[in-house]
């Protein structure tokens, strides 16, 4: 098996202009898992990606009702021909839930499979158990449900996924990430690595957007239109690793590699290992053989 070398700190201290990371450094992230294979935000997704060639895994987080951390991507899901909020059902329940077997047609190749709404907690240890350590972009969700709740309190958010990732003794392997500022202080304060997020459109360069958080993040996740020659020499002068999402045309993931970014979000973790393989060689790690 080869470890994957990646780590968070690897941002800490690196703020020379012209800073390239070692291409061995390079994260593959499987988005949601690997969103255009598998279900989802699911155990059996996050294996699978991890299979397709991802180094690092990401995924969203919502609070259930008993204040324990579960693993998708809206704030409600389909249930019984309505949408149930996930803040209003405990996690117990969701890990009954299947979300696996509906055909999305925006990813014709995903193989529709029995597939349930795991916690984090249960997805740190399915993947420990399977033998293999990847690093982890953990995204906390802040949006309103259709009930109109805004969403957890951010230090009860954050304090409940910091105690999960540190009782699965992974806080070096993980970045939280979010377009929310708020929950990215508040999980800064439980100690974990942060990574702010950026929606296509936003204004403003690296340092604009360090400049909107009251502590220095480890990331960047820009949408990849907002990626350029100019973003990443600025990004290096903040010390900040840039990982762009969500790319899944193997011409795109190309460019951004040969750009210089630390990491790409893909849907398709198959055909980015391909693209990786071919611009980088040896010089990326998978963690399953
Ligand atoms: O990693 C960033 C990306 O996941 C943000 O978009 O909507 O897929 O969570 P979304
Ligand atoms: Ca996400």
């Amino acid at each position: 098996m080869h470890v994957f070398t990646w780590s968070p700190r690897l941002g800490e201290g690196e703020g020379s202009a012209g800073y390239s990371p070692p291409a061995a450094r390079v994260a593959l992230v499987g988005h949601r898992g690997a969103r255009g294979l598998w279900p989802e935000n699911t155990v059996p997704g996050f294996l699978g990606a991890l299979a397709a060639g991802a180094n690092v895994l990401e995924l969203d987080l919502h609070l259930a009702q008993d204040g324990v951390p579960v693993v998708c991507h809206d704030p409600d899901l389909p249930f019984a021909g309505r949408r149930i909020s996930v803040s209003s059902r405990p996690a117990a329940w969701w890990a009954g839930i299947d979300v696996g077997s509906a055909v999305d047609p925006r990813f014709p190749e995903r193989i529709p499979i029995a597939a349930t709404v795991p916690s984090l907690a249960t997805v740190l240890s399915a993947v420990r158990d399977s033998g293999l350590d990847p690093g982890w972009l953990l995204e906390l969700k802040q949006s309103p449900d259709p009930a109109g709740s805004t969403g957890p309190d951010p230090g009860v958010f954050a304090a409940a996924v910091a105690g999960d990732v540190r009782k699965a003794g992974l806080v070096h392997r993980s970045v939280a990430i979010s377009f929310d500022t708020g929950l990215l202080e508040a999980v800064h304060r439980h100690g974990l690595a942060t990574g702010l997020l950026l929606e296509p459109g936003t204004p403003g360069g690296p340092e604009e957007h360090v400049a909107r958080l009251g502590h220095r993040p480890t990331s960047l996740g820009p949408h990849y239109s907002l990626v350029d020659a100019e973003f990443l020499r600025a990004a290096r002068r903040e010390g900040l690793l840039v990982i762009p999402w969500t790319v899944n045309e193997p011409d795109l993931m190309e460019r951004l590699l040969l750009l210089g970014v630390d990491g790409v979000t893909t849907d398709r973790p198959d055909l980015a290992a391909r693209v990786f393989d071919r611009v980088l060689g040896d010089g990326w790690d998978r963690v399953a053989s």
